[in-house]
């Protein structure tokens, strides 16, 4: 199959998701039974705070604005209460559904069970989901480790655990009467004995080669290491064997089937003692590394001065996605991120050749992710997009579920930049989101954005909105409604006259009028100068000749 082809076929199950990951991991049309091959989630960690999202500024630095992208406080209310009773009835897991019960006996209607009630469906639904081969990493930290370790020994069995991870995510902190909290757990469990793995290796530390090896006379690090073994009971006999008409030592075995001892002669790297027992000959230069242990201290989290930093809270390092999925899956199989925020999981797969499936439940989180994909893969990521609107009933579905989301999703489509957390009130009042444009280098003007998502529109909100553009110094304002405008707000925008850009000498409306419905169908887009980008980019990945290669 030529090259190209069998990318898109890789790429066939991309997908973005929008909306809770329990009602999408329910749909048994996009996850049945045993379809995916490797699952890593980052949920909130109960970690009682609220995370908001960081734009960047023009000089590229980190601006003072922050949008609330997700909170992660969690309350007994009757929505949980509801879930929780949904669960005990109806899940057909028996132990997890007695752990759970014991846990709400002794947690009763805390915060934590109020945690632990979201996360105990969602986690039965990922094991369902997963093939028999697949794997599953849970990121966490202290705060409820301890429980949902026991709810994932209770869903996968204690035997299919396999790791704790500890991920060492900062160098230092200074907590009050406390050692400094430095580290993550990330679980690693298997849905059976049968997982993928790929050994992975570290580089030997400093030093290394010098002290366990020696130089031959080309210059190339060398050792010798014993073919032979200590003999466990009456030892196997397939290690043995007459080799060379030697048997191994009493108490000890050879190390190797005859067939590998073989081989290693074939390659020509056995070296005999004097007495004529055998060594295995290995070269510095053909050792893979160390084995990966289970504490990563080598992968640095992404800090304010890092490239790949998006702005979003919480974002992993894609080397620690990379590493994780490189040892649990293989290229083509299909890895999933129930919780995927600004994408550092479908980032890591998509770099490796692998298929992805990346939910979020915000707006926002989805609308980074597209940026990141495009910024980074450009046309190689191809994804299909569910979940958000793709008309106009769609549109109202979800301005009535959802006002916020709506919004953000409403400003996505002219490419604006929600405002920052708070505002919309006092001097604020009747900013949605913005849109920045260049008039010089140091010269950034901007227009106002205001979503509608309800009905009564009418010329009133065109005035006012004019009103907030003179005071706000901006060069004009976009209006985005749900409802078709009045003739009334259409003459009082037309009314309102244009603006002329002084680095382009062109004309915009002032005040332009877009109806959901006609940005939609192509029938009407934003007249505005090119613009500036609001959000942070991600880099360029080279070419994915890489996963060609690879295949
Ligand atoms: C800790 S962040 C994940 C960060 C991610 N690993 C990254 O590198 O960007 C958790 C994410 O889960 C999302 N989330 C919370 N509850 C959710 C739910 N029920 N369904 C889908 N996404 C959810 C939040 O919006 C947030 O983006």
């Amino acid at each position: 199959m030529p090259a190209l082809l069998l990318l898109a076929t890789l790429h066939g199950m991309n997908r973005l998701l929008f909306g809770d990951n329990l009602k999408w991991l329910r749909d048994r049309n996009i996850f049945p039974d045993s379809s995916v091959d490797l699952v890593y989630l980052d949920p909130p960690f109960n970690s009682n705070a609220t995370y908001n999202v960081l734009f960047k500024e023009a000089s590229g630095e980190a601006s003072q604005a922050q949008f609330h992208a997700f909170t992660d406080t969690w309350e007994w209310t009757a929505d949980v209460d509801a879930t929780y009773a949904e669960f005990v009835d109806n899940c057909p897991n028996a132990s997890v559904v007695e752990l759970v019960e014991a846990l709400k006996k002794f947690l009763k209607t805390s915060p934590m069970m109020a945690y632990l009630a979201m996360m105990a469906p969602r986690l039965v639904e990922l094991h369902r989901v997963l093939k028999p081969t697949g794997s599953l990493y849970l990121h966490c930290d202290p705060t409820a480790s301890h429980y949902l370790r026991l709810i994932l020994d209770s869903i996968f069995a204690a035997k299919n655990f396999r790791n704790e991870i500890i991920w060492k995510r900062a160098n230092a902190h200074n907590d009050p009467k406390k050692f400094g909290r430095i580290s993550d757990s990330i679980f690693y469990y298997g849905k059976s004995d049968e997982v993928v793995w790929n050994p992975q290796h570290t580089q030997y530390r400093e030093g290394y080669y010098e002290s366990h090896f020696k130089l031959d006379k080309d210059g190339r690090y060398f050792r010798t290491v014993p073919l032979d073994a200590p003999r466990h009971g009456s030892g196997s006999p397939a290690l043995l064997y007459e080799w060379h008409g030697k048997k191994p030592a009493a108490s000890r075995t050879w190390a190797v089937r005859r067939e590998i001892m073989e081989q290693y002669e074939r390659e020509g790297c056995i070296c005999y003692t004097k007495t004529g027992t055998p060594t295995l000959l290995q070269y510095a230069d053909e050792m893979p590394g160390v084995p990966l242990q289970n504490i990563w201290t080598d992968i640095p989290p992404v800090n304010p001065q890092a490239k790949e930093r998006l702005g979003y809270p919480t974002q992993k390092p894609v080397a620690l996605l990379e590493r994780i999925l490189l040892a649990s899956t293989n290229p083509g199989d299909l890895v999933l991120d129930p919780f995927c925020g600004c994408g550092t999981t479908v980032h890591a797969a998509q770099k490796l050749g692998r298929q992805w499936i990346g939910i979020d439940i915000t707006y926002l989180a989805i609308n980074l992710i597209k940026r990141r994909l495009r910024d980074a893969f450009g046309e190689d990521a191809q994804f299909e997009e569910l979940g958000n609107p793709t008309d106009i009933g769609g549109a109202r579905r979800l301005a009535e579920q959802d006002k916020f989301q709506f919004q953000h999703w409403a400003l996505s489509l002219v490419g604006a930049r929600p405002l920052r957390e708070g505002d919309g009130k006092g001097a604020d009042r009747g900013v949605d989101g913005l849109l920045y444009f260049y008039e010089g280098k140091d010269d950034r003007a901007k227009l106002i954005v205001q979503v509608k998502g309800g009905g009564n529109v009418s010329a009133k909100d065109i005035r006012d909105l004019l009103g907030t553009v003179e005071n706000q110094k901006a060069m004009g304002g976009v209006l985005i409604t749900l409802e078709a405008p009045t003739k009334p707000m259409v003459r009082e925008s037309i009314g309102a006259g244009r603006y002329k850009t002084k680095l382009y000498q062109k004309e915009y409306p002032k005040i332009q009028i877009l109806t959901v419905e006609g940005i939609l169908n192509g029938t009407e887009r934003l007249e505005a100068p090119p613009q500036a980008n609001p959000f942070a980019k991600a880099e360029r990945e080279a070419k994915q000749q890489k996963q060609e290669e690879m295949l």
